[in-house]
């Protein structure tokens, strides 16, 4: 979600860290470990001869040079396609990419064609939510051909879903929006939950799938952990802090060994309302009561959405604790509609961008989080108990108690994890704290006050199975100043975003202190004020910007789908997944294999487990960027869209939808 954070310097008083390194490490300075891994690179500057604003205009003006000509020996087995921007998507030559599932499109027998004209809350109840974002596959009975897809819904672009509406309502104080609405865009929220098959080269849904369902804000679910049933999880509705409504702005997710689902809740502050001052105005001070503090360090009420002017809950003036029942990861069973969705409290509240398994080799489990806010921090869950492969009920309980820390990265390559335990640390009644339940529904506070690093807004955490390591997605902050750089976070005003490998010690990711190392800087090689870090092997289409979602597939090679959000007419590209090795002669070479039409960004990289299929969300096409779309030039709308993917139908507005790709003539991807 790229809507710009209004209070992004709200951390500023928490000085970024360059604490005097306690690992004993190799004795390297980061300028020699930075030196050791990129002696046989360099930062690319003018090699290229491209400058941002001639690449707006397409491929002709970017062809200075055929930088592929020059490109070593890689793994991926594709030809690179052309970066540009244009209304459609495209794919690498020798490649299918069907679209599976469209907003709108019905998940159940018998219901009629989409008709963005005319649907209702209870129409759309039954249909796939709008903006999809992360993906996993399940298979049924271990069949790479027939499985469910588990889908987020992140949140919703009321000028591209409404006809009645004709600005983007954030920016214009929801004049136009009405109950009517608001239960619509509830409804386009939250998961999809949809049986697929595939049928010879064509995968399709099966609308009489029987674990097919819809997860929404209004869905029942529980909570288990620390807070679960804390008096600030309750409200006027919930005497029990355990009964609570929904999920929301599900981001990227996980999902665990044993089957089930896991949903991110990550920018969940912008849905709350207050009465007490308007969109435009300041905002209010001391709201909040003696949860003042946790408010200002969340940005609670966020006055993003227009729900809590018309549904009382999300209205923090009528309920102080609704925004405390938000920001976790939730466990979903897509095998058990009977299962009610548990948020794991466990896991600490925060704008959970994704969740990541890992089951270590003692059987622990550790799940990687990131917190995607400018400045915020990584965190790592380690579970108390063990996986067992034979007992799936019992593994649906090792989320409720672990170990939750966060991650303060020294110059000498080390990241050590801070465990969030309540009275260690500082971590007590006199610093706020009087449990640990506060610990972790104020994890951003906790982690203040532990030192931890703060990061270049951290997206997708992604474990890689077959190298060990551990990667890293710092989408970009351009908040960052000068003299807040730290060898984590090296550039100030970061629009471009970099990420880091962490190497846990002999393969142990609940180990006290791991390695790390960056392994890109995202950017224009091509132009020497960006700082970018690339292979010399990048090409003029394979480098990319604000990494995201990433993957990594059957044979450990990382793909990433990034998400510039504004920074389309900075770089003249579209958003797309690259492919991106991290090993052997060509690590640090990106290569292009797929990117959005316009407007859009890239979610949810997901292979089966046999690498045939690839699974990919284009979220809000035709949403950002439309003014800087040469011939278009002006907001894109319900009416007026920069362009009408996938339907390309008069009527029809753009639509975020699921794409399937596979190889023509069948085979691995790649
Ligand atoms: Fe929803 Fe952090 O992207
Ligand atoms: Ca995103
Ligand atoms: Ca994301
Ligand atoms: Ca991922």
């Amino acid at each position: 979600m790229a809507k710009p954070d209004p209070f992004r310097n709200r951390a500023a008083a928490c000085e970024a860290h360059d604490d005097i390194p306690r690992s004993p490490g190799d004795g390297e300075t980061i300028g020699e470990v930075i030196l050791r891994r990129y002696s046989r690179r360099a930062v690319m500057r003018g090699t290229l001869g491209v400058t941002a604003v001639a690449a707006l205009f397409g491929p002709a003006a970017l062809a200075a040079g055929d930088a592929k000509a020059e490109t070593a020996t890689d793994r991926f087995d594709f030809a690179e396609i052309e970066a540009g921007i244009d209304t459609t998507h495209h794919v690498a030559p020798g490649y299918r990419a069907d679209v599976l599932l469209r907003w709108g499109d019905a998940l159940f027998p018998g219901m009629p064609d989409f008709n963005p004209d005319a649907h209702s809350a209870a129409d759309q109840s039954k249909r796939f939510g709008h903006n999809n974002d992360y993906i996993a596959y399940f298979p049924i009975n271990g069949s790479n051909t027939h499985g469910l897809l588990c889908v987020n819904h992140e949140y919703t672009n009321e000028e591209l879903m409404f006809p009645s509406v004709k600005k983007r309502q954030d920016k214009s104080g929801f004049e136009e929006m009405t109950p009517e609405l608001v239960d619509i865009e509830m409804a386009a929220h939250g998961v999809s939950i949809v049986e697929i098959k595939r049928d010879g080269e064509t995968w399709r849904v099966r609308r009489d799938g029987t674990f097919n369902r819809r997860i929404s804000p209004n869905t029942p679910m529980t909570a288990d952990g620390p807070a679960a049933g804390d008096a600030r999880l309750k409200t006027s509705a919930d005497a029990t802090g355990m009964k609570i409504l929904g999920t929301l702005n599900n981001c990227a997710g996980g999902q665990t060994p044993w089957g089930t689902y896991l949903a991110a809740e990550e920018n969940f502050h912008g849905y709350f309302w207050t009465n007490v001052s308007l969109p435009g105005g300041a905002r209010p001070k001391g709201l909040g009561g003696d949860q003042a503090k946790s408010y200002a360090r969340y940005g609670i009420p966020g006055l993003w959405q227009a729900w809590g002017k018309f549904i009382a809950r999300f209205n923090v003036d009528n309920e102080p604790n609704e925004p405390n029942r938000f920001g976790w990861i939730v466990e979903i069973d897509p095998f058990d509609p009977g299962f009610v969705p548990v948020k794991h409290t466990a896991l600490g509240r925060f704008c959970h961008e994704g969740a990541e398994t890992v089951v270590n080799k003692d059987g622990h489990v550790v799940i990687y989080c990131g917190d995607d806010g400018r400045g915020e921090y990584i965190y790592r869950f380690v579970s108390n108990g063990r996986y067992d492969p034979d007992d799936k009920a019992a593994n649906k309980t090792l989320l409720s108690k672990g170990t939750l820390s966060v991650a303060r990265f020294d110059a000498n390559g080390s990241v050590h994890w801070l465990p969030l335990e309540h009275g260690r640390g500082g971590l007590t009644e006199e610093a706020g704290f009087k449990s640990q339940a506060d610990v972790v529904i104020d994890a951003r506070l906790a982690a203040d006050l532990l030192g931890a690093t703060r990061m270049d807004r951290p997206e997708d955490m992604q474990p890689n199975q077959v190298n060990g390591r551990v990667y890293v997605m710092l989408t970009n902050n351009t908040s960052r100043k000068p003299d807040q750089v730290d060898a984590a976070n090296p550039r100030a005003d970061n629009a471009f975003g970099h990420i880091i490998e962490m190497t846990p010690p002999n393969g142990d990711h609940a180990a006290e202190t791991f390695s790390w190392d960056i392994l890109v800087k995202c950017g224009d090689p091509g132009i020497g004020d960006v700082g970018a870090l690339w292979s010399p092997d990048v090409t003029k289409d394979g480098w990319f910007t604000s990494p995201d979602n990433a993957a990594v597939d059957k044979d450990g090679r990382l793909w990433v789908a990034t998400d510039q959000g504004d920074n389309w007419p900075r770089t003249g590209r579209a958003d797309g997944l690259f492919a991106l090795e991290t090993e052997g002669p060509c690590r640090g070479a990106p290569k292009l294999f797929f990117r959005v039409p316009v407007g859009a960004e890239l979610c949810g990289p997901c292979f089966t487990p046999d690498g045939d299929t690839l699974f990919l969300a284009v979220q809000h096409p035709g949403a950002d960027g439309a003014e800087a779309l040469i011939g278009f030039g002006r907001p894109s709308t319900f009416s007026d869209p920069v362009t009408r993917w996938p339907d390309f139908k008069d009527g029809m507005p753009p639509r975020p939808s699921v794409m399937v790709i596979t190889k023509i003539g069948g085979g691995k991807i790649a």
